[in-house]
């Protein structure tokens, strides 16, 4: 069985549907027919300030919202990378293999460090994509979903894995991105040609999973528009109408020509309200379940629990093999 790894950050009390589109939908899929493991990231998370009861709060959160998303532990291994050290050991020998000019080109890191000041940015910013590439090559992993913008992170996550084989011997799987067209970018629908994101996009531009109905509602009844009146899909002159669609398409699993012609001759408040519907009653049972999930915390740390144990075998064995090919005294 072929392996896929993903990840995602508890940066938030909230998923939003960007990270469920354009990443978790997919893992879900995968973890039929594959060996998955997800985790969550929240070493990842440390890169930016942050708050030990938040941090605690939604790393569980996280896990809830997994699991209600349809992530299965029969099927996956869902585990904390924090809870498995070899993240951080494989880390390091990542950095020692990068090279200064090819991290600063990292276009995350140059778009958060340009937000808060090059000065400003943590060390650990600049380092994020080869803990990245550590937490994807512990798993020797063929495919990693992720949404379109971490293409350049999976790109080097390739490039590190093929010098270290080259210089080394064969130590490492080369692993490819597996991202969707349809849904790789989802934007804020408040600012559609920006986007969606748990950091930069205003409230009201974000939909989020663990939102109540009503306020959903009233977000997407109020997303921005474009010129004109025809629901038509044309992402440069239409943005913010060719956005709904994908969302409605991408959950309803309708087709773009069939919703122009359903509306076709109606107004875009009609085509919002549809949208609206579509949305909040996909993510109504989502939000109820992960909040009886969080009722139990003991059920889900068990549930990380074995994961992490699972995780660390698969990690364990890969280290020892880097740490050998290094000439690393063992
Ligand atoms: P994070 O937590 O920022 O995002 C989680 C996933 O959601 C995707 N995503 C989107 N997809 C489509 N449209 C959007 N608006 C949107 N916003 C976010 C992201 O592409 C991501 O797949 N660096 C990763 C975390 C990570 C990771 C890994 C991923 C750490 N180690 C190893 C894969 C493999 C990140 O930014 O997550």
């Amino acid at each position: 069985m072929k392996r896929v790894l993903s990840g995602i950050q508890p940066t938030s009390d909230s998923f939003h549907l960007g990270n469920y589109l354009g990443a978790v939908k997919q893992w879900v899929e995968l973890q039929d027919g594959h060996d998955a493991f997800y985790c969550i990231v929240d070493l990842h998370a440390l890169t930016v300030e942050t708050d030990p009861a938040l941090l605690r709060k939604r790393t569980l959160a996280s896990a809830a919202q997994l699991l209600a998303l349809g992530i299965s532990p029969d099927k996956s291994t869902l585990f904390v990378q924090s809870q498995v050290p070899q993240h951080n050991q494989l880390g390091w020998i990542m950095e020692c293999l990068t090279g200064f000019g090819e991290a600063s080109r990292m276009t995350q890191f140059k778009d958060k460090s340009s937000k808060s000041g090059a000065d400003s940015s943590r060390v650990a910013l600049f380092t994020y994509p080869m803990l990245q590439a550590a937490d994807i090559l512990l798993y020797q992993a063929h495919y990693v979903p992720v949404g379109e913008d971490q293409r350049q992170h999976i790109e080097l996550t390739r490039d590190l894995a093929g010098r270290f084989n080259s210089r080394y011997g064969q130590t490492f799987q080369l692993p490819e991105a597996y991202i969707l067209k349809t849904a790789a970018k989802i934007n804020d629908i408040q600012e559609p040609t920006a986007k969606m994101s748990k950091s930069s996009g205003a409230v009201a531009g974000v939909i989020e999973i663990m939102d109540s109905p009503d306020a959903n509602l009233k977000k997407i009844k109020s997303a921005v528009t474009d010129a004109g009146r025809e629901v038509t899909f044309d992402a440069v002159e239409k943005p913010g109408i060719s956005n709904l669609l994908t969302i409605h398409c991408a959950l309803s699993g309708r087709t773009i020509a069939e919703l122009e012609n359903e509306f076709a001759g109606k107004g875009y408040g009609d085509f919002k309200a549809a949208v609206a519907e579509v949305v909040v009653e996909y993510l109504r049972p989502i939000r109820t379940r992960a909040l009886e999930l969080l009722e139990d915390e003991k059920h889900l740390l068990d549930i990380l629990h074995q994961g992490s144990a699972k995780a660390r075998t698969v990690a364990e064995a890969t280290l020892a093999d880097t740490y050998k090919n290094l000439g690393v005294v063992l």
